[in-house]
């Protein structure tokens, strides 16, 4: 039967899209840079453990609220409590979520812009328009906010499209060509001469460095935030998916995938570090630790591309390209936030609901970039380090505390008449009452102190 509302028409396009909005950013940049100067495979282990100890019991929880109400954030927070004081939390938490997912979407689109403008400036280069190509390439305003208003369109086209039309659709498409992408650059970089360097210090774990509790921190923050956790995009996403599927079950393959595709990254980029080493590219700085991420992304690697005549022009171009998909995945899922709520609780068309979130974000993103110094780092700020922890820990609160346990316990059963004999069954609740909190707690508060 056709739903009313957008329906993920297959398992498998619910499964690329999910990923496609953990995959991002985060994991082909953040993840393997960070593994590179925090122990190496140590990282890696530790941030695997996080990932499916701490980060998918929170992954469920959106994923069961939003499969169980079949609404937006704001809804879905605001139904599930008995009292009324409390389903007020649920809204005021679930407009936090819209928030919030706004304001990461407000930077994301400016450092995706640019990952667009390194994508066509090197085919630019080589057909001889290099005015064209280093203006793509240098920070200034214009180019930050054209590229910027670019991104977005590019995003607003999509979710424009519908869940199954342009969501599902452009998932399908380009989380394959990501993932081939990928593979087929790590490929390449494993053959040139340092490559094995970085692999090695990519594998061999240096297991003095994980046991410290900086580095415990800075690993839970990337599961969450690579997991697209706390502001209402796998919840929304879970809300489009049909009453027939195994949520525990394709939560996992998510997981799976989104904790792959950045272990996948870290055989692309660690090799890729130690190439640009080989050739002279300098990746450390004075103190001897390895250069900031974004310094590594848009200096580094265009520098190592350069070293490589023309191979280096596809290798650059496809690299951004990717960059582009990933990023491309993430916001759609950023978007579609806000925009399911305004569809659903202010009964807009999906066209008018997509302009009016897209148009509100892009103009705010716009203020980010005329002011950028004062800015860029504290939306960030906000938004990843103080927001989405928050929300994460209110969100495993209203699944182990404000949701019943029957009306769970039936939500499982809708496609699983043996639930409740499920290993998933035996932990997760107490998982989420317990164990998500506190330790979401703890992170929140260091990262106060
Ligand atoms: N998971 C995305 C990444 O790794 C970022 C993201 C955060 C997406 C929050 C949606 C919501 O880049």
């Amino acid at each position: 039967m056709a739903s009313p509302r957008g329906e993920f028409r297959s398992r498998m396009g619910f499964i690329l899209a999910a990923a496609g909005s953990a995959v991002g950013l985060g994991n082909i940049w953040g993840f393997p840079t960070q593994a590179a100067s925090n122990g190496g495979a140590a990282f890696l282990l530790t941030y695997l453990l996080l990932a499916f100890v701490l980060a998918y019991p929170a992954l469920m929880a959106e994923l069961l609220i939003g499969r169980h109400t079949h609404r937006n954030m704001v809804m879905a927070l605001g139904s599930l409590p008995q009292s009324r004081t409390l389903a007020a939390l649920g809204r005021l938490t679930g407009m936090g979520g819209l928030l919030t997912a706004s304001m990461i979407l407000s930077f994301y689109a400016i450092v995706a812009g640019w990952m667009l403008g390194f994508a066509a400036s090197y085919p630019l280069d080589a057909v001889g328009l290099t005015a064209a190509s280093e203006w793509l390439v240098t920070f200034t305003v214009p180019r930050n906010l054209s590229l910027m208003l670019i991104f977005m369109a590019l995003t607003m086209a999509v979710v424009l499209g519908g869940v199954e039309d342009g969501i599902e659709r452009w998932s399908r498409r380009l989380m394959p060509l990501l993932i081939a992408t990928l593979i087929a650059l790590a490929l390449y970089v494993l053959t040139l001469e340092g490559a094995l360097t970085g692999l090695s210090i990519y594998l061999l774990p240096d297991f003095g460095k994980v046991l410290s509790s900086d580095l415990l921190i800075d690993a839970l923050g990337s599961a969450f935030f690579s997991l697209s956790l706390g502001v209402g995009t796998m919840l929304i996403y879970g809300s489009y998916l049909s009453d027939t599927e195994n949520v525990p079950r394709v939560g996992a393959q998510v997981a799976l995938l989104d904790v792959g595709i950045a272990v996948l990254a870290g055989f692309l980029i660690l090799p890729a570090m130690y190439v640009a080493d080989a050739r002279g590219v300098a990746i450390f700085n004075e103190a001897g630790g390895l250069l900031s991420e974004d310094t590594l992304i848009f200096t580094v690697l265009p520098a190592l591309f350069e070293t490589i005549d023309t191979a280096g022009i596809f290798l650059a171009t496809a690299f951004f390209i990717l960059m582009s998909i990933a990023a491309l995945t993430s916001s759609i899922s950023m978007l579609e936030v806000p925009v399911a709520y305004l569809i659903e609780r202010h009964h807009l068309p999906r066209g008018k609901a997509t302009l009016l979130a897209g148009g509100f974000i892009a103009g705010f993103s716009a203020l980010v970039v005329l002011n950028f110094g004062t800015l860029f780092g504290a939306v960030i700020t906000i938004s990843t380090r103080y927001s989405q922890p928050l929300l994460g820990l209110l969100i495993c609160i209203f699944a182990g505390w404000l949701w019943q346990r029957d009306a769970l316990l039936q939500e499982l059963r809708k496609n699983d008449a043996d639930a409740e004999n499920r290993l998933f069954w035996r932990i997760w609740p107490v998982y989420v009452k317990w164990l998500c909190p506190v330790i979401i707690g703890i992170i929140l508060v260091q990262s106060v102190i």
